[in-house]
């Protein structure tokens, strides 16, 4: 049975709002904190997380501020920092000093914020389907017209745009609709402010040296939106890590392969 709990975000630095944000655990032992990507929830871990992980792992999806289960806070623009800081309040709140973690693209940006803002509380690290790269112009340019596509055509027309790029050709239509739905229900204020976030979001590239945990990254074989490239580079820069790339998937591994993905995390989560 999945468990439903709301965790407060008391006011931390940098003029961040108090925040409730909602996670969903299943499972049993040491605390794994499971990122989801943009502008997803919680949902996108539901296969995972009725796998074989939860035997040995309390797992733990959060609904990042304004996704989900968790209220929209009035930020105008999400940043990567203040999400990091929501999920360690999560750790501190749920875990006993320390949990794994792994996220999903925007996920993985904020695992990354996190390993450099608070790494006393991660004890592995899943970088999923994401890069340690800040956007470049064009990536910019591309965030500022899907803000406009929102703010003129509404959600079904992001919906229309991202879904080729999430999905490998010939993906399960249940996986197409799930994604959907996540992101058909995500308030069109959060799309917006994500994007400011992603936009402005730090290079990380320096910061994988100091990253001393066994660290697993994995890749879709056929992810446009975060290339196997990107995972290399991750993989080069964080001594010891691994990277398994999963045969058939683009942008959504876990959603696309639940069992080749879980497969490789416990290897960091023995
Ligand atoms: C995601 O899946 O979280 C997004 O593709 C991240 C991004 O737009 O960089």
């Amino acid at each position: 049975m999945i468990e439903t709990r709301t965790v407060e975000i008391v006011a931390v630095p940098e003029g961040s709002r108090p925040a409730r944000v909602t996670v969903h655990t299943r499972g049993q032992g040491p605390l794994a904190v499971l990122v989801h990507g943009f502008p997803l929830d919680h949902r996108m871990w539901l296969d995972v997380m009725h796998g074989p992980l939860a035997q040995n792992r309390t797992l733990c999806a959060v609904d990042l501020r304004g996704h989900g289960d968790s209220p929209w806070c009035g930020d105008g623009v999400h940043t990567m920092e203040r999400f990091a800081d929501d999920v360690a309040a999560v750790i501190k709140t749920l875990g006993d000093g320390q949990a794994d973690l792994a996220g999903l693209s925007m996920g993985g940006y904020v695992a990354l914020a996190l390993m450099d803002r608070h790494p006393e509380l991660v004890r592995t690290l899943v970088l999923s389907n994401t890069r340690a790269t800040a956007d470049n112009d064009e990536q910019k340019q591309g965030r500022e017209a899907a803000i406009e596509t929102v703010a003129t055509q509404g959600r079904s027309a992001v919906c229309d745009a991202m879904l080729p790029k999430l999905l490998a050709p010939g993906a399960d239509a249940l996986v197409r609709a799930q994604l959907r739905t996540m992101i058909e229900g995500t308030p069109v204020e959060s799309i917006v402010a994500d994007q400011r976030g992603l936009m402005q979001r730090a290079d990380r590239r320096e910061g994988l040296a100091n990253i001393k945990v066994p660290t697993m990254i994995v890749a879709g074989e056929h992810d446009a939106l975060t290339p196997v490239a990107d995972a290399e580079v991750m993989r080069d820069g964080i001594l010891g890590a691994r990277l398994e790339v999963v045969k058939g998937t683009a942008h959504m591994t876990p959603m696309e392969a639940p069992k080749a993905w879980s497969d490789a995390v416990a290897d960091v989560w023995l």
